[in-house]
């Protein structure tokens, strides 16, 4: 299985990740992690992406496609994988397509931008795997602690307000297009065309991955 997952920010996208690589045995390739780790190591991309992702923009399509062509040479990934936010632009798309990169399905998770501030507001991360909880939609176990290892969960620094409100603009001016790129590319049924489907994310976290499991069999 070969999968890109499209939506806006807080659409649950990393939420259904957890599902979906499961259930396939497919690695989750998620360009947002692969830039916080960066952020949290300190490297030069780190340092230069959290300006960047501090201030809800996007980080430069060069730096991103090389990060993922690299990561698509791992041999977990010659099962398939998952995008997790990626691609966000039309060049990132354009990268995949020149490099061969197949795409079996395209999963567009629909959430209105009204129900997204809450959803941030109330998100804790375990920075090391990426699992993501909701304070009051997704509560872990214990309250600031990570269901697997234990370990603290923390807030992201771009889920402020103000960076949730222009990270929503961005996706509408930059993002949002690759609904009508995969899209139109699924109907046209050329060779290598993956399957478009949209699901409704709104809703409890399991009905949504029951919604996601039967888009991607059928
Ligand atoms: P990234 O990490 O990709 O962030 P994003 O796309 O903005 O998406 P999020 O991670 O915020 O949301 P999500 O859809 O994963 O939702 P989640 O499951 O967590 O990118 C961060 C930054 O990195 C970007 O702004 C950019 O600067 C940079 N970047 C990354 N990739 C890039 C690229 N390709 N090119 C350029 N720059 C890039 O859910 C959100 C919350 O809602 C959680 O608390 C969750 O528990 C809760 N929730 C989930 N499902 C439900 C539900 N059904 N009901 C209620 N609550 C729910
Ligand atoms: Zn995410």
């Amino acid at each position: 299985m070969r999968l890109i997952l499209l939506g806006a920010p807080g659409a649950g996208k990393g939420t259904q990740a957890t599902f979906i690589k499961e259930k396939f045995n497919i690695p989750q390739i998620s360009t947002g992690d692969m830039l916080r780790a960066a952020v949290k190591a300190g490297t030069p991309l780190g340092i230069a992406a959290k300006k960047v992702m501090d201030a809800g923009g996007l980080v430069s399509d060069d730096i991103i496609i090389g990060l993922v062509k690299d990561r698509l040479k791992q041999a977990d990934c010659a099962n398939g994988y998952l995008f997790d936010g990626f691609p966000r632009t039309i060049p990132q798309a354009d990268a995949m397509k020149e490099a061969g990169v197949s795409i079996d399905y395209v999963l567009e998770i629909d959430v209105p931008d009204s129900a997204i501030i809450e959803r941030m507001s109330g998100r804790r991360v375990h920075l090391s795997s990426g699992r993501t909880y909701h304070a009051k939609f997704n509560p872990p176990k214990v309250a600031g602690k990570d269901d697997v290892t234990g370990e603290d969960l923390i807030q992201r620094d771009d889920d402020k307000e103000e960076t949730v409100k222009k990270r929503l603009s961005v996706y509408h001016e930059q993002t949002e297009v690759l609904v009508n790129y995969y899209g139109d590319w699924a109907k046209a049924g050329l060779p290598g065309a993956p399957k478009y489907r949209k699901i409704a994310g709104v809703g409890p976290v399991e009905q949504i991955r029951d919604s996601a499991f039967a888009a991607l069999e059928a």
